[in-house]
């Protein structure tokens, strides 16, 4: 695992986005997070696509996870959502942009149709967000270590958490999302997780110097070999190894 630390979440942003530019620049398909965390990554994204640096005209994307029930063209959905924070910005074709199909009346059947596309296709780089409780995707805790893509009943946690989306009210927040799995996510040949906030210190922890448990899910990425988490000084605030991660980004290699 590689720890990167930077001052804020601007300087978070542009880390993630030079860890994911030569995966686009090479055609490389990429999976997408929804979530506050990742929005200073696409900044910097879109900045490099208007700067002629990037173009995503060629590229695939998986999003990772959507909400039960919500329409692809519904204002809360993550696919809506991924184009007006990013792929409406850049040249993305909607038609490639993938999302699991949230409005299959079984959603069941429509996380296994994902979970073969994915398959099919693989993901170069995978960017994460995390939950307040250690969740990536919607993989709650006790989630399965190396679960496929599934639908899972939301933690009262994570509807409150996400309550600020449908303007607070709790009860709009869907109780269920279809989401890749723990082991579908470890399967893309990358990964760049970005955390900014005191809120995320606990998560950041329990991810980098934590235990390997399904409790923290988003420690499942101590077993992947090609991981990056970036996050700032309030996100950092609680890792005890602070002075090693930063000697070990100045002497890496390449
Ligand atoms: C949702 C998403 C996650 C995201 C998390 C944190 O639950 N499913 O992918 O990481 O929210 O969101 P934020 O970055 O807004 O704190």
């Amino acid at each position: 695992m590689d720890i990167i630390i930077r001052a804020n979440a601007q300087e978070v942003g542009e880390a993630a986005a030079q860890v994911i530019a030569p995966f686009v620049r090479e055609g490389k398909t990429i999976g997408l997070a929804t979530g506050s965390s990742p929005l200073t990554t696409y900044k910097e994204l879109i900045r490099l696509y208007e700067e002629g640096e990037l173009s995503f005209s060629n590229i695939q994307a998986f999003l990772l996870d959507e909400y039960v029930g919500l329409d692809r063209e519904d204002d809360n959905s993550y696919f809506k959502t991924i184009r007006n924070e990013f792929t409406s910005h850049v040249d993305f074709k909607d038609s490639n942009v993938h999302s699991p199909d949230s409005t299959d009346p079984d959603p069941y059947h429509a996380a296994a149709l994902y979970e073969e596309k994915i398959t099919a296709s693989g993901v170069a780089i995978q960017l994460l967000g995390v939950g307040v409780n250690g969740h990536i995707g919607f993989n709650e805790p006790t989630s399965a270590l190396q679960g496929p893509t599934k639908v899972q009943a939301l933690h009262p946690q994570t509807i409150k958490d996400n309550a600020r989306f449908f303007n607070g009210a709790i009860e709009e927040v869907p109780t269920h999302a279809m989401t890749q799995g723990l082991g579908t996510i470890t399967r893309a040949e990358n990964i760049v997780l970005v955390a900014t906030g005191d809120t995320k210190a606990d998560a950041v922890w329990g991810i980098v110097e934590g235990p390997l448990t399904a409790m923290c899910p988003g420690s499942v990425l101590q077993l992947h070999p090609n991981v990056t988490i970036v996050v700032d000084e309030a996100a950092a605030s609680r890792l005890e190894n602070v002075e090693y991660y930063r000697t070990m980004e100045r002497i890496r290699l390449g």
